[in-house]
């Protein structure tokens, strides 16, 4: 594989790799020097059409600590305000020395698009387009995961022995993970939904049936409509809930159905619902966070929430997915 532009581009056994590079890359983050030499000399461009803090600086920061040169690109303030295009927009960049580009654009299928145009001639990692793919988001919310529940004993099964800390070669079989809310305009529930199943968790997918899309009973995943109920049925090892997107409800012309506060009495995690969760389940979002919508303050800030840890374990899932894809590496399955 050139190019990451969908958790449907991960087989089990190159997702796996892709997780146990990251850990080996997080294992290189706790020294005083953080920097490794793999991609000197190369130039990793974060070509930026959407809005981003996490994604965005994350990439940022994992091409750094592979010291790679970066070069930044927001739409806004660029020659893109002036009718430039994504072709001319891209080429120019390549024609500045790109080694990879990192894309995030607010029209589902653009990374494809770039990717597989023959406009530029470099690997294409997907940041997030429209609706459509997270994949780096997934990757690091199941790295995340695997480390939570391998500590809590809830993953036994190891595929390599002795790999001990780090949970490596692992999956999330037998796993059960919940996740809640705006399904419809969610790139992260896409790729988590794709990613988790194929490590082998089993996924529960849980939010009002507005923003369920169209299709979702042929996904891999069982449909509800009631968190309490899922809560109950389904045991969650962990509950991701997804950020309520009305940025994109307004544009597509779309109101907000339930009311802010009909959605948070229904399918909002808090205190009592975080008490209802099993003793060992964790509490995921990918951020940005809406807090007191879909999830409240006591929820995000408890001791079983990952939120903060899924930010910094995506600098070192960034670290990996870059080395693998520029360095011309085979580990992980993608080369
Ligand atoms: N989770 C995520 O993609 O966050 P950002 O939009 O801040 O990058």
């Amino acid at each position: 594989m050139r190019h990451l532009l969908s958790a449907a581009d991960l087989d089990h056994d190159a997702a796996v790799g892709v997780l146990d590079t990251a850990e080996a890359m997080a294992a290189t983050q706790g020294r005083t020097m953080k920097k490794l030499p793999t991609l000197r000399g190369r130039t990793v461009v974060n070509l930026f059409f959407e809005d981003s803090t996490r994604t965005r600086i994350s990439f940022e920061a994992a091409a750094k600590r592979l010291s790679a040169d970066v070069i930044n690109f927001s739409a806004k303030g660029s020659s893109v305000s002036k009718g430039e295009s994504l072709k001319d927009t891209a080429q120019t960049l390549q024609a500045m020395g790109a080694d990879g580009v990192v894309i995030r654009h607010q029209a589902s299928g653009a990374p494809h698009r770039l990717a597989h145009s023959g406009w530029i001639d470099v690997p294409v990692l997907n940041a997030g387009d429209g609706t459509h793919q997270h994949p780096t988001q997934a990757l690091l919310d199941a790295f995340t995961l695997r480390r939570h529940l391998h500590a809590r004993g809830v993953i036994t099964a190891w595929r390599v022995a002795g790999a001990t800390p780090a949970p490596t070669g692992s999956d999330l079989a037998g796993t059960s993970v919940v996740i809640v809310g705006d399904v419809l305009h969610s790139r992260v529930a896409r790729s988590n939904v794709q990613l988790l199943s194929t490590l082998g968790a089993r996924v529960t997918l849980v939010g009002p049936p507005t923003l369920l899309p169209v299709g979702i009973d042929g996904w891999p995943a069982t449909v509800r409509y009631d968190l309490d109920e899922a809560v109950e049925a389904d045991a969650p090892d962990a509950v991701m809930m997804l950020r309520v997107q009305r940025e994109r409800m307004s544009s597509a012309g779309g109101g907000f159905f339930p009311s802010p506060q009909e959605y948070h009495r229904r399918y909002g995690l808090d205190g009592p619902r975080l008490r209802a969760l099993p003793e060992h389940a964790i509490v995921m979002h990918p951020g940005p966070m809406n807090r007191g919508l879909e999830i409240s303050a006591e929820a995000a800030d408890s001791p079983r929430s990952t939120i903060v840890e899924q930010v910094a374990n995506g600098v070192s899932v960034r670290m990996a997915v870059l080395y693998l894809l520029l360095s011309g590496g085979t580990d992980g399955g993608i080369s």
